[in-house]
């Protein structure tokens, strides 16, 4: 998409966020809203601050995601009113504001003071923003009913969110086949990240979450922190769980890799990428997302037996015993927008049979979610299982020759559409 159109979405975008913060202000009493961008709080015992990532609602309406100490306030009728900090400084250097068209829905000032600015305001005032920064702001402060009926101002994302969140899936995924690439030539997962870093021209703090780079048993922690600087003797299998930022949107992608020579593992694989796709086509208005949580065990215990890990218990078995939960502990996914873990997923608290889940909703177009399916080999869970009455029906061997390479996850960013759905990543080639 041209950057005008996109550009031209925006204005769009601001319009319609207009109205529907119009009508959540009306409804709860509210006559103006303030909302304050955030700052990075400092580190303990230190002189260095955390990496600035802004508050979910600034970003909603400014896409400004590293604008710190700058303030919102919004009013029915009125055109938006937006402070940015922009101090004087030699230490440091201030947000670059290219000229755009959305400059044009939103009335702009630069003031050099951290501190919310002054307003002449009448009626009842609300303001919400991390509470460390509003202690000495007036009006009421991230009232809860106000906040919840805010947030689902973006379960239903704009044409133009849409279009970032798209353009978002493009750059991260020249990231992905750049990293499979590293991976494939011997890199390191440190190399892996550079390389995804370089492909996507974004540094990782900027990202909208620490990437996960996982070769070979690594890629059985779900949320694996570390990048190893030196490849394995032998490199079995890459699980890169990376996303990008743009405009404030972003993309949330898992690929896996196996090495050449892993026939068993690369099997899985395949058979995970089938069910993945299976499960992308779920997605529809009128879904309930939990049924597409449940079909993935359905899918998961029936890998389990196609390739041989068990034997001698059935599919309903599998996932009644929770033997399908220790092959795969999360959720199949979540709401994605200006968070990766957008918000408002759940109106209902996670069923029992699915503690971690992050979207307890029935899909409805415009919003958008991950589908991400897993099969790891965790020793946490997995050797209770082997050790407990049902172990004679796991193949060992086969278990045993699985661990090194850690586990699966593919994971794609998919729009709910009036008809059904377009899946983002596989759009942008992944
Ligand atoms: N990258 C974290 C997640 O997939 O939810
Ligand atoms: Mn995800
Ligand atoms: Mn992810």
């Amino acid at each position: 998409m041209p950057d005008t159109e996109l550009l031209s979405l925006q204005r769009d975008h601001i319009q319609i966020l207009q109205q529907r913060y119009e009508q959540v202000l009306v409804a709860h009493g509210y006559d103006s809203l303030l909302v304050s961008a955030g700052a990075a709080p400092m580190r303990y015992g230190d002189d260095q601050s955390w990496h600035f990532q802004g508050y979910g609602p600034f970003l909603h309406w400014t896409g400004l995601a590293g604008q710190e100490h700058s303030w919102l306030l919004i009013r029915p009728g009125q055109v938006p009113i937006l402070w940015l900090y922009q101090p004087v400084d030699f230490w440091h250097a201030n947000l670059d504001l290219p000229e755009e068209p959305w400059h044009q829905a939103v009335e702009i000032h630069f003031r050099e003071q951290q501190c919310a600015p002054p307003m002449a305001l009448t009626g009842k005032l609300a303001v919400i923003g991390d509470p460390a920064l509003l202690a000495k702001v007036g009006g009421e402060h991230n009232p809860a009913d106000l906040l919840a009926d805010l947030d689902e101002t973006r379960v239903h994302k704009t044409p133009y969110e849409i279009a970032c969140l798209a353009r978002a899936n493009e750059i991260a995924m020249l990231g992905h086949k750049a990293a499979r690439d590293a991976f494939l030539a011997g890199g390191s997962e440190f190399e892996v990240s550079l390389a995804y870093q370089r492909a996507t021209r974004q540094r990782e703090a900027e990202a909208p979450y620490h990437s996960i780079i996982g070769v070979n048993e690594h890629a059985g922690t779900l949320h694996y922190q570390y990048y190893d600087t030196e490849a394995p003797a032998r490199s079995r299998s890459l699980l890169i769980d990376a996303g990008v930022r743009f405009r404030g949107y972003c993309s949330d992608i898992t690929r896996t890799t196996p090495a050449a020579g892993e026939g068993r593992f690369s099997a899985l694989v395949q058979g995970l990428e089938q069910l993945q796709r299976r499960l992308c086509k779920m997605v529809a208005p009128g879904v309930d997302y939990v049924a597409i949580h449940r079909k993935t065990h359905e899918g998961i215990a029936a890998l389990l037996n196609a390739a041989g890990v068990v034997s001698g218990l059935d599919d309903a078995t599998l996932i009644e015993r929770g033997i399908t939960r220790a092959f795969f502990p999360h959720g199949i996914g979540h709401f994605l927008g200006i968070l990766v873990h957008d918000v408002a997923g759940k109106r209902q608290p996670s069923p029992a049979d699915a503690p971690f889940l992050r979207l307890t909703r029935t899909l409805e177009p415009g919003m958008v979610v991950t589908i991400e399916p897993g099969f790891y080999l965790i020793p946490s869970l997995l050797d209770p299982l082997l050790s407990g009455p049902l172990g004679d029906h796991f193949n060992h061997a086969v278990i045993d020759e699985l661990r090194g390479c850690g586990g699966i996850r593919i994971e794609d960013n998919v729009v709910v559409t009036g008809d059904g759905a377009t899946n983002l990543t596989r759009e942008a080639g992944g």
